[in-house]
């Protein structure tokens, strides 16, 4: 039997708007459109995972609202497993507001409503297994991911933290942690704010968008590059990374191989509007 990918995370409702460039502080400007996408860092990675091939279960919480049935949906034509989903009843379903420029660079607002609410003592009875890998992102509250974590070292599962957005984490939760993924940006607030050093994880993969990613492991750096591609869209791309990464590490193939398949499915990725709709079917990355 295959390996489980278990993702821990938010799911967000995207208010997208393009733009010619983002307004200054203070200033209005018309946008060329605006769309509503379904989104959020866990979803999203939940749904690149399971385009990749790999049996998922998300993990996360929702509100008493149309969105939350939106996502209900969603994950059952994904053939996502939503059995460990809350609903909450003190919060709605999050949203987030999304610029995307001329450029194809974006500003995210996020308000996590519900994800912020959800309950870590359900999720010490998760079923994770042996050999199944967990993937995190930080739209939700620490102490879940710790006793995840926790549950999943103690299982022989693989934890994998996508650092998402950058925040002052736990310490316990980088010792939970086997692979770190972080941005630019996140890899420098970690390391200049918290002194992360990129030799404690079995993996610290510094992903660095159309630079690609610098992988260390085992005392080693790895520049792997990403294809060039027409960009028109970057959200959800490191989502489509963590996802596809996670469910390639569960279905057993070697670490740089599952760097060099997260690329090539992030890169489609961005080529796309929105965050779920953009996400590929493993068919377009492999072979
Ligand atoms: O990583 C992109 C995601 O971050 C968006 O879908 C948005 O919902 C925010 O959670």
């Amino acid at each position: 039997m295959a390996n489980r990918v278990w993702v821990l995370g938010s799911a967000v409702v995207d208010f997208v708007s393009t733009i010619d460039r983002f307004p200054a502080p203070g200033e209005s400007r018309i946008a060329k459109s605006v769309e509503r996408f379904l989104g959020g860092k866990g979803v999203n990675q939940a749904v690149a995972a399971a385009r990749s091939g790999a049996d998922v279960s998300f993990v996360g919480a929702l509100g008493l609202d149309d969105a939350a049935s939106d996502f209900r949906v969603l994950l059952a034509e994904e053939g996502i497993d939503s059995s460990e989903v809350q609903t909450v009843l003190d919060a709605g379903t999050g949203q987030a507001t999304i610029l995307v420029n001329e450029d194809a660079e974006n500003m995210i607002a996020i308000y996590p409503g519900a994800n912020m609410m959800m309950g870590a003592s359900a999720l010490s009875h998760l079923e994770i297994d042996e050999g199944d890998v967990v993937v995190a992102s930080l739209e939700i509250p620490q102490e879940c991911i710790l006793t995840a974590f926790d549950l999943a070292k103690s299982r022989g599962a693989m934890t994998v933290l996508n650092p998402a957005p950058a925040c002052e984490l736990e310490p316990m939760i980088f010792a939970l942690t086997d692979v770190f993924t972080p941005n630019d940006t996140e890899s420098k607030f970690y390391q200049e704010s918290q002194k992360v050093d990129p030799g404690k994880f079995t993996a610290y993969i510094h992903t660095q968008g159309s630079g690609g990613v610098t992988l260390h492991h085992k005392h080693e750096q790895i520049k792997i590059p990403a294809p060039k591609i027409e960009a028109v869209d970057p959200t959800g791309a490191g989502d489509c990374f963590n996802g596809v990464l996670a469910a390639s590490l569960a279905k057993g193939m070697e670490l740089e191989a599952s760097v060099r398949r997260a690329i090539r499915a992030a890169s489609i990725s961005v080529t796309r509007p929105g965050a779920v709709p953009s996400m590929p079917n493993s068919e377009e990355y492999d072979g």
